[in-house]
């Protein structure tokens, strides 16, 4: 049976961590798989968290099946985050909301339900996370990619992109990244959303946006623009959201498959649809996550606790980019990588070729995807210098 196995390359992005790990140099840079980094390298069990899981334990009564939506509070707490507590959407029952392993699980999720809503195809704006087209189209329905990004200029095509959806229709679904878009950190305007959702509305096509960076790329509000918009705008979305970022809760894979319908009937009708896609994989969402999520968010003391948090490391990311350009600046690359500083999130795509990537991480050991994707949490004031040195020598820039 097994005989014509073969044995797989390593995870493009998780890969990276193990061979970083590996690599004995002490003067190396992690900035591969995306997760938040202090100054010295951690990835810290934010405080919220902290309380909220001893508030958690100390509650736990028992270890039975968590309920197909997920654990008691999560869907309803998660809903008031992502379309705000007073919102027509959330009181008039039109969202529906369902605990997922994380954002994964929910692209998983996502695919089941929009296979078996006859869904022909889902475009993606090239490039888009490496994870997206294996999750979405493991139930059968195809993915096309489109233009979405010009490396030249380090911006969005966004006429290009646009052309692209025009000519989708009903039966297609249009995979928008809801902030911080990964890997380029080069996020839509409002502008440009805003076109995006008539032209959605004029076409018919339905929109799936991945939010998995929600507060990471300005703040919980203004991150929430696309989704609250197409929300409001629109009859049908779909929306995957992800826990594992703005809570620091990685690991324990909490997420949310969230469908908005034209009313709540529908709405349920696609979350019963979700609950059943889980239940013939993976069965009911594990607790832990969710638990944690909806005690914080519905304590005020530790909800405030998290805000606070995530508007620290929010402003740490945006201060690693302004470093990295002014390094830049400062050795004399010019405004080679002044691009970086305009984006959002966690990401940004150097501009560097994949035999270049090869050399940063064999000569420097500054470890990035071979894309060029770097993880701006990685970058500090300790090892700015080391990486954009490394950068310069190997492109010659
Ligand atoms: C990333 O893109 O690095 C993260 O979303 C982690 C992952 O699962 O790839």
């Amino acid at each position: 049976m097994f005989a014509d196995i073969k044995l797989l390359p390593p995870d493009p992005i998780l890969g990276l961590t193990k061979a970083y790990q590996e690599d004995p140099r002490t003067k190396k840079i992690d900035l591969g798989v995306g997760v938040f980094r202090t100054l010295d390298g951690r990835t810290p069990v934010m405080k919220a968290v902290s309380q909220a899981q001893a508030i958690v334990d100390a509650g736990e009564k028992t270890k039975s099946y968590t309920a197909g939506e997920g654990a008691a509070g999560f869907a309803s707490a998660i809903l008031n985050l992502v379309f705000g507590a007073d919102s027509d959407i959330v009181k008039s029952g039109r969202a529906a909301a369902v605990q997922a392993p994380g954002g994964s699980g929910s692209l998983m999720l996502a695919g089941g339900v929009l296979k078996r809503a006859g869904a022909q195809g889902i475009s993606i704006g090239d490039p888009t996370w490496p994870n997206h087209k294996p999750l979405l189209s493991a139930a059968g329905v195809e993915i096309s990619m489109i233009p979405y990004y010009d490396h030249a200029s380090a911006s969005i095509d966004f006429e290009a992109f646009h052309e692209a959806v025009k000519e989708l229709g009903p039966k297609d679904v249009l995979l928008l990244h809801g902030g911080c878009h990964n890997p380029t950190g080069s996020d839509l305007t409002k502008a440009q959303i805003d076109t995006l959702a008539e032209t959605a509305l004029d076409r018919g096509f339905l929109p799936l946006i991945d939010f998995a960076y929600h507060g990471f790329a300005k703040d919980l509000e203004s991150d929430a623009y696309m989704v609250r918009e197409f929300a409001r705008r629109l009859p049908e979305v779909l929306i995957t959201y992800s826990c594992s970022k703005n809570f620091g809760l990685y690991r324990e894979r909490t997420g949310a498959f969230i469908a908005v319908g034209p009313d709540a009937d529908r709405a349920n009708a696609v979350k019963s649809h979700a609950i059943n896609v889980a239940r013939t994989s993976y069965s009911l969402p594990p607790a832990h996550g969710g638990l944690i999520v909806a005690e914080i968010l519905n304590s005020p003391e530790l909800s405030k606790m998290w805000r606070d948090e995530l508007t620290e490391m929010c402003a740490t990311v945006r201060g690693n980019r302004r470093l990295i350009v002014e390094t830049a600046e400062k050795i004399g690359l010019g405004n080679r990588l002044s691009f970086i500083q305009s984006q959002n999130g966690m990401f940004s795509l150097m501009p560097i070729t994949p035999d270049e990537v090869k050399a940063i991480i064999e000569k420097h050991g500054v470890y990035m995807t071979s894309a060029g994707r770097i993880n701006l949490c990685g970058v500090n004031a300790n090892n700015v210098e080391h990486l954009v040195s490394a950068y310069r020598d190997v492109t010659g820039a």
